[in-house]
């Protein structure tokens, strides 16, 4: 039986149904409102607002749950690799042994980066942000592999194409910002080996793949794959609602997660615990600083929008971090700084009325640093992993048969109508 939420304005009321998602969360439709009342919402930064209906990702931020295509992702991080679950998210359930055969072999296929490309690192200032670089260059893409229809058998060399050669041009802009030669992809590496290879092989020291840093690499991709709506993936979707190509929406969705408050939050966390070791700041001046209001500083790797309550995501790669450092033998005082603000920051009264924990963000950082990847790179290893979802979401809008341009409204508040007036009587 369909619920209503009755709305009286003025001497109209109307009904407008309740929706019910799977997991039993409700939604007001809205979609009639402006017709019968006259009234639009207005909700900034979208807190209450529901932009479409979606099968891919489950979040319930009060119990931490996080689930793609239904399975829960620890599940994933235990038993999964960040191929597979990419298949699961692009196509909705996980793949037979065939399957996955198939699109493993495609993304071998289209490993390489057209050398062309490589002249572009180059013309780069040496100071660029990996993540400019990488937003320009998959817009590029779309010159350099322009064949792109909707056909699936397109979508998904187009898809495994992205998926592929993000990775190498990641690895490729890495090897140029040092001046080193590059390292091409090699086709008996897996995905994050070859990712691991093509970083830090050189042709005086052969890199070592250690199959727990590959592990290590395969869980972090797997926890950044999707998110649902947030920031970036809106991004993606708003994008591409104008009908514009894949390559464009999803450079769209890096330049928003470059974001501090979004994926550049792991670069930023790495920062501020650096800046306490470096000034000899205590974790409670820094406790105090982020609950001030004096300046816009904040208790990076901390707080969600969703989740209120610990990140499900963090908890695994806090577990992890502990892992990878002993395999690595390597003590980083980062860490230890990070338990103890996380520690201070659990007990303080404004975190706990606040609902803030830590996010994924917060310890991430630290298992990026002791794998060897630059700090300036860490969200393009956030992009990396978050791709999949980002072309799940793609997708399942362009198939969506009631999807519409996003084309928000707003309440104008400027100025009421007046007359231009010439340049000397102003
Ligand atoms: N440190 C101090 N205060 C905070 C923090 C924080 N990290 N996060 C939120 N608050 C406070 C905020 O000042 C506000 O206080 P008040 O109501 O007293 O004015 C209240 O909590 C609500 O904050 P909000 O900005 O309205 O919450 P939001 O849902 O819009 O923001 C957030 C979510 C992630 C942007 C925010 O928590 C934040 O800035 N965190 C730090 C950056 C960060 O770690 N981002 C990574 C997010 S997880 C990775 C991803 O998915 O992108």
């Amino acid at each position: 039986m369909t619920e209503y939420v009755k709305i009286i304005y003025g001497d109209k009321t109307i009904e407008l149904p309740v929706i019910t998602g799977t997991e039993g969360e409700k939604a007001v439709d809205i979609s009639t409102l402006r017709r019968k009342t006259g009234l639009i919402t207005l909700d900034p930064g979208y807190t209450n607002t529901g932009s479409c209906l979606s099968t891919i990702t489950f979040m319930d931020g009060e119990k931490g749950i996080l689930r793609y295509r239904g399975i829960p992702v620890d599940q994933l991080a235990e038993h999964s690799t960040f191929v597979e679950t990419a298949y699961l998210l692009i196509n909705g359930a996980l793949p037979k042994r065939k399957e996955l055969e198939t699109f493993s072999g495609l993304l071998n296929d289209q490993s390489l980066v057209h050398e062309d490309m490589q002249n572009f690192y180059q013309n780069f200032p040496r100071a660029s942000h990996p993540m400019g670089i990488l937003s320009s260059m998959v817009g590029a893409m779309r010159s350099f592999y322009p064949a792109l229809q909707i056909a699936e058998e397109e979508i998904n060399i187009t898809t495994t194409r992205l998926i592929s050669k993000i990775r190498t041009m990641a690895a490729m802009s890495y090897k140029i910002s040092r001046g080193h030669k590059v390292v091409y992809p090699r086709p008996d590496l897996s995905y994050c080996a070859n990712f691991l290879n093509m970083m830090f092989d050189t042709p005086v020291k052969p890199y070592h793949i250690d199959g727990d840093i590959v592990r290590a690499l395969n869980v972090f991709w797997i926890l950044h794959a999707d998110h649902e709506q947030n920031c970036s993936t809106t991004a993606v979707r708003v994008v591409g609602s104008g009908r514009v190509n894949l390559y464009a929406s999803i450079s769209a969705g890096i330049a928003a997660l470059w974001g501090p408050l979004h994926g550049g939050a792991n670069q930023a966390v790495i920062e501020m615990l650096q800046n306490m070791e470096k000034n000899g700041l205590s974790a409670n001046d820094v406790i105090e600083k982020a609950k001030g209001k004096e300046t816009s500083f904040r208790l990076m790797g901390f707080g969600h929008r969703v989740y209120k309550t610990y990140d499900p995501r963090a908890k695994i790669i806090k577990k992890m971090c502990d892992k990878v450092l002993s395999k690595l033998n390597i003590q980083d005082p980062l860490l230890a700084l990070a338990k103890e603000l996380e520690e201070a920051a659990l007990k303080d009264n404004y975190f706990v009325e606040h609902d803030l924990y830590p996010n994924v963000d917060f310890y991430s950082g630290i298992i990026l640093r002791a794998l060897g990847i630059p700090t300036n790179m860490f969200t393009v290893m956030f992009a990396i992993g978050r791709l999949p979802g980002w072309i799940a979401q793609w997708k399942e809008s362009m198939e969506d048969p009631d999807w519409k341009i996003s084309r928000p409204r707003q309440v104008y508040m400027g100025k009421p109508e007046r007359d231009y007036k010439p340049i000397d009587e102003r």
